[in-house]
């Protein structure tokens, strides 16, 4: 509930939940190591392993069988080599799951993030990833002093869309559901939130990008995090 009725900032009381891997740092910068070891597959490859990436996490939730996301992304790796019949040692495999750790920031992150840093909402990292790992990714990037704090999914031990994930992420951070946004550039983790109660913006960084013609929509669309304060004040 909004009790600052003559708040000028109408950000004040909000709780904001950073998608991290595609939201706020981009997983397409392992395109430079892989374009080294698989040349012209690059992108098939990177395409392939992200999407099996996330089947594997949405499957091991719905399965209740849950293994911590750096083993979707490592078996989904082993997955894409046997797809694409590409045969990597296991030292190139384990320099590309470092990779992981040292993703880019996307360019719209931090003037967006110093934007909303200077209004009086609460901004978390809220991911499928272990807290270790995205504290380190995120400390990588030069993004953790924006942050209260990491929620993961690994506390519940299941994944986005789970409303369970949604739900932990609330009562973690004592939120109330209302004024709670969840920010992805990720459309199964928009729809997850608004489905679970939360509000949530999507980013659609290109225009290109498409969410799924769902019954269920976003509450609101960006085209970065540069235009959250904007959208978020409306
Ligand atoms: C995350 C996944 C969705 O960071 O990439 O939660």
């Amino acid at each position: 509930m909004n009790t600052n009725h003559n708040s000028e900032n109408q950000l004040q009381g909000n709780t904001l939940a950073f998608d991290v891997y595609g939201t706020l740092v981009d997983t397409y910068g392992i395109l430079i190591a892989l374009k080294r070891l698989v040349n012209v597959q690059a992108e098939l490859f990177m395409n392939t392993w992200r999407g099996k990436q996330l089947e594997y996490s949405f499957r091991r939730g719905l399965m209740q069988n849950y293994v911590d996301f750096n083993i979707c992304t490592r078996q989904s790796l082993d997955y894409t080599c046997l797809y694409l019949k590409i045969n990597l040692t296991n030292d190139e495999k384990e320099e590309l799951m470092q990779e992981w750790d040292v993703l880019p920031a996307f360019p719209d992150v931090k003037e967006g993030l110093d934007n909303l840093k200077k209004s009086d909402c609460r901004m978390y990292a809220f991911s499928n990833g272990k807290a270790e790992n995205v504290k380190r990714v995120i400390q990588n990037a030069g993004l953790e002093h924006y942050f209260e704090g990491v929620v993961s999914v690994d506390d519940v031990k299941s994944y986005k869309p789970d409303p369970r994930v949604y739900s932990y992420f609330l009562r973690k951070t004592e939120s109330a559901a209302m004024k709670s946004w969840l920010i992805s550039s990720n459309p199964f983790d928009v729809i997850g939130a608004v489905s679970s109660g939360m509000r949530s913006v999507w980013i659609k960084r290109t225009p290109n990008a498409i969410c799924d013609l769902w019954e269920i929509e976003p509450t609101a669309i960006a085209g970065s995090i540069m235009d959250l304060n904007t959208i978020l004040k409306i």
